[in-house]
């Protein structure tokens, strides 16, 4: 009793360094970069109950780096319409929030593809690079909420169509991966 182990304020000093470019990029006097976030298996479990919710969350929070869009991709033949549906039960909203929603989903897409072949990904690499149309700088966020299985090719399809020319490019890996604590 009594001895709860309160969290040491250095636990975010590792952040640091990550934040820090991105904090200047925002509050800095050149135009503001795009930002694509694209959900690698948006059709999935993970998708409609963590990642889209928590997306919404940071969207209504205001913490959205400006001019960011979402791109769902995965196998299945989905809509945003059939997007919203499934997410819907995992990501509340009150009634005075209902604007900021429709202008949460107004910034997602949907791309459907293989998680192996090239021509898929240079079809996701045309809504990219769609998004980012007027922008001079322009990053990317690849977020893989996809079985461990499919990370190799679907990693090797991003460098090879899906890098931004003109900005940063940066992948997410979901957990757990690997065969063992070693
Ligand atoms: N669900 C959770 O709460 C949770 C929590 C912690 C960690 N994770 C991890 O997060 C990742 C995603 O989890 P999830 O629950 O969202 O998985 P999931 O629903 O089984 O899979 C996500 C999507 O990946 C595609 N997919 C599934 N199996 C595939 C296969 N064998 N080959 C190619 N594509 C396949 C499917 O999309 P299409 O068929 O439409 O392409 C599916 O909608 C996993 O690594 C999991 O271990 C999940």
């Amino acid at each position: 009793m009594g001895d709860r182990v309160s969290r040491p304020k250095q636990t975010i000093k590792p952040l640091q360094p990550v934040l820090k470019p991105v904090m200047a990029e925002q509050s800095s006097s050149e135009p503001a970069p795009s930002t694509v976030i694209v959900i690698m298996g948006a059709s999935g479990d993970l998708a409609k109950k963590k990642i889209y919710p928590t997306l919404w969350r940071v969207a209504k929070g205001g913490l959205f780096p400006k001019n960011t869009k979402i791109v769902g991709y995965a196998r299945s033949d989905l809509t945003i319409e059939k997007l919203k549906e499934k997410c819907a039960p995992f990501l509340k909203a009150t009634d005075e929030e209902a604007d900021k929603l429709k202008d949460f989903w107004a910034r997602n897409t949907y791309v459907r593809g293989s998680y192996t072949e090239k021509q898929a990904f240079d079809a996701l690499s045309a809504e990219i690079k769609k998004q980012e149309t007027g922008f001079k700088k322009a990053n990317r966020l690849f977020y893989l909420a996809l079985p461990p299985s499919v990370f190799a090719p679907v990693t090797s399809n991003i460098k090879l169509c899906c890098m931004s020319p003109c900005g940063w490019s940066r992948v997410i890996v979901e957990k757990p991966f690997g065969k063992g604590l070693s």
